[in-house]
């Protein structure tokens, strides 16, 4: 069931695509790896290569307790043989306050816990850990949600699959950190525009981010982005009945595809909601991304 890039590409179904006559399909980079899944296998990649290349057998990152990114690098770690640390926001956490963080330990991360507070001045926690812990001095480290400008060239290769099955004129994707996004649109060429859907508020943020990120890469895009802030409910990981009950309609009309409720959910709710809008024009192609994250997915009211 699973497969190595490139991953497939799905048709989805659903009544509102057939009414505006829309061609909808879904990049399934969820089947590229049953735990490094999704936008965390393009992201990782290259980070991994170069880790290796450096000589380093440790990879240190950040993330909260529910990160797909935490439960990916502990996963690439157990599987490509690095040693991992993650230091997670909350110091009244443990290994087992979450099935992620469960996760990770099993997989043999190193868990440290810091408060929220000083979660915030990353660079300094991450001295005083390594000065307590010496050993983790010589380690790759990868920023919290595994965003960086290796990233962005795993990420354009997702790309540049896309372009050899078809000429989409929408690319879409859910938006964390920015870096799937910023991949994403250094790998797009006009006429294909690509939408980020905001799994969190704060799009100005984001733009700076985003546009930082592709800084570090020196790539100029060629096709137009824009950010969708508007489809991100009450804000991250956060979730209604609304968002519930699309989610089982979707999986209904499409029984191949699992979505979740912190990113891919609201992306192609926002997708469908747009669709009634009229803002695709008629007779347009959309790929959306299955960016994984199903490690995630809560059990959903009425929908199993
Ligand atoms: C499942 C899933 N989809 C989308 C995203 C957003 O990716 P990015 O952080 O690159 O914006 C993330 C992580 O942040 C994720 O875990």
């Amino acid at each position: 069931m699973f497969a190595l890039p490139p991953s497939p590409l799905s048709a989805v179904h659903l009544p509102i695509f057939v009414e505006k006559r829309l061609q909808v399909w879904m990049k399934r980079d969820d089947l590229l790896h049953p735990e490094i899944s999704g936008n965390k296998w393009r992201k990782m990649k290259y980070n991994l290569i170069e880790a290796r290349q450096q000589g380093f057998t440790r990879l240190i990152t950040f993330g909260g307790a529910y990160s797909n990114h935490l439960y990916a690098t502990a996963a690439a770690g157990k599987v490509f043989g690095f040693q991992t640390l993650g230091i997670v926001r909350g110091d009244e956490l443990h290994s087992e306050s979450s099935k992620t963080l469960a996760f990770c330990a099993a997989c043999g991360m190193e868990l440290h816990f810091v408060s929220r507070t000083a979660y915030r001045d990353k660079p300094q926690v991450l001295t005083a850990i390594q000065q307590e812990n010496p050993v983790w001095q010589e380690a790759y480290f990868v920023p919290e949600g595994g965003s960086n400008a290796l990233a962005i060239k795993g990420v354009m290769e997702l790309t540049a699959e896309i372009y050899t099955e078809l000429q989409p004129d929408f690319i879409c994707t859910a938006v964390g950190t920015g870096g799937t996004l910023a991949g994403l649109w250094a790998g797009a060429a006009a006429p294909t525009q690509v939408l980020g859907f905001l799994a969190l508020k704060g799009a100005l943020g984001l733009q700076d981010e985003v546009a930082k990120l592709l800084q570090n890469t020196g790539i100029q895009p060629q096709a137009s982005m824009a950010l969708r802030p508007d489809f991100c409910g009450k804000g991250y990981g956060k979730y209604d009945q609304e968002l519930i009950d699309f989610i089982h309609f979707f999986e209904q009309n499409n029984p191949a595809i699992r979505l979740e409720q912190v990113y891919t959910g609201k992306m192609m709710q926002g997708i469908a909601s747009l669709a009634a809008q009229d803002f695709f024009p008629e007779q347009s192609t959309i790929v959306a991304i299955h960016t994984g994250g199903l490690q995630g997915r809560v059990h959903l009211v009425n929908c199993e």
